[in-house]
């Protein structure tokens, strides 16, 4: 099953069995990881899973959609390889994947 390596924005590492078809969000709220809160429960609509994606992984987690760019928006402290974790589904390709929180989801 792909690993996913979540680090909070105080350096805690948490490295989580992920399985296939889940997304990066779901993976962490199963997993009780702080730093993802998820307030609409997936539906692109709350902006509060956001993640910066590894730089060595950015290529890898496909383009965001329109909609989850105007979500990102509501973000704070957007970077390039920001996104929204509940639209980045976990593939095999994904075995691996780095991705950080920031430092508050508010
Ligand atoms: S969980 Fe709400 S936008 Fe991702």
């Amino acid at each position: 099953m792909p690993k996913v390596t979540y680090i909070e924005h105080d350096g805690k590492e948490h490295v989580v069995d992920a399985p296939v078809g889940q997304t990066v969000m779901e993976a962490a709220v199963k997993n009780a990881i702080p730093g993802i809160d998820a307030d609409c429960g997936g539906a692109c609509a709350c902006a509060t899973c956001h993640v910066y994606v590894d730089e060595a992984w950015a290529g890898k987690t496909g383009e965001s959609s329109g909609m989850e760019q105007s979500m990102l928006d509501f973000a704070n402290d957007v970077e390039e390889t920001s996104r929204l974790s509940c639209q980045i589904k976990i593939t095999e390709e994904l075995d691996g994947l780095i991705v950080r929180m920031p430092k508050s989801q508010h």
